[in-house]
């Protein structure tokens, strides 16, 4: 099966589980939930579940065994872009290609509804893969999913994201914008994938190591797509990052650099991906994937 096949397969695969895992929009209160479904089922690409079980797969593990604790980490990602869509942040009317939560259900509801999914998240990490013997493993996932996404990851990426914005092009800054804003949770995916797999410790290191620089290179693609893509390809509307001002590979470096930063990166991350799981694995046709994207 070529990576597309696997990708498509991949995705089904999580969106039921994501569907057993949410509660019915009948379920009370029924405008909750029928909004958090909304916001989850609205076409995702997946990326980050698929990568924890990929991950699993490469280190040896049964990724069936983890696709419940992937979910958590889509619940937690629509979060972030329920949020980061709000009139208060990037004020994004449009999203996989329809309205934004807060355009569909109102402010106070999209609001509500990232609270409930991320607080969701966590419910799935703690309860999944069930058996006491796992119960440490859980307790290290609820662990580092939370570092990853809270004030010293996601959340401070997207803080300095805000405050650097209109400010004068810093490629350090950048950087570190990006390995907090996308690249944590890019990073807990694949450290995730490992931990609830039992890897020991240096291997654990090793892919940690190696999703960071994945997730630093999904973000510069991001930053290259919102300057080449267009509003049908991409589901939301591209040109927001410049007219925002915000600090992107392509605003600091231009856009023939940035895509040689990504060329560069995107081939190191293929070798590292290959001594990870051996050849014709699918980890390095997923990194590929991810620098070649066109959405
Ligand atoms: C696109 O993901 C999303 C990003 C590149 C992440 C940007 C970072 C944030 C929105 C952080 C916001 C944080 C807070 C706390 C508001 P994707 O291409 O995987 O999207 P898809 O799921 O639609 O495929
Ligand atoms: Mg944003």
């Amino acid at each position: 099966m070529g990576v597309l096949a696997v990708l498509a397969a991949e995705r089904k695969l999580v969106d039921a589980a994501l569907d057993r895992l949410l509660p019915p929009s009948d379920a009370w209160p029924c405008r909750l939930h029928e909004a958090m479904r909304y916001a989850v089922f609205g076409g995702g690409k997946r990326v980050r579940p698929i990568l924890a079980r990929l991950t699993c797969r490469a280190a040896g593990g049964d990724p069936e065994t983890i696709l419940e604790a992937a979910c958590a980490l889509e619940l937690i990602h629509t979060y972030s872009l329920v949020h980061d869509d709000l009139p208060a942040l990037d004020n994004d009317t449009l999203r996989r290609g329809r309205s934004t939560v807060h355009v569909a259900y109102g402010e106070a509801l999209a609001i509500l509804v990232g609270d409930a999914l991320l607080s969701e998240a966590f419910r799935v990490l703690g309860t999944y893969p069930g058996g006491d013997e796992l119960a440490p493993r859980r307790v290290e996932a609820c662990r580092l999913v939370a570092v990853a996404v809270g004030s010293s990851g996601m959340v401070g990426g997207q803080v300095e994201d805000l405050e650097a914005t209109g400010q004068p092009p810093d490629s350090a800054r950048l950087e570190r914008i990006h390995r907090a804003k996308t690249g944590a949770l890019l990073a807990a995916s694949v450290e995730l994938g490992a931990v609830l797999t039992g890897v020991d410790t240096p291997t654990r290191e090793r892919f940690t190591r190696f999703g960071q620089s994945l997730g630093l290179l999904f973000q510069i693609a991001d930053d290259i797509l919102d300057v080449t893509g267009t509003a049908s390809s991409l589901g939301k509307s591209p040109g927001k990052d410049a007219a925002a001002g915000k600090l992107t590979y392509p605003a600091v470096y231009g856009l023939p650099a940035a895509r040689r930063k990504l060329s560069r990166l995107a081939a190191e991350l293929r070798a590292e991906a290959v001594a990870l799981e051996g050849r014709g694995g699918t980890l390095a046709a997923f990194v590929e994937y991810i620098a070649s994207r066109d959405r």
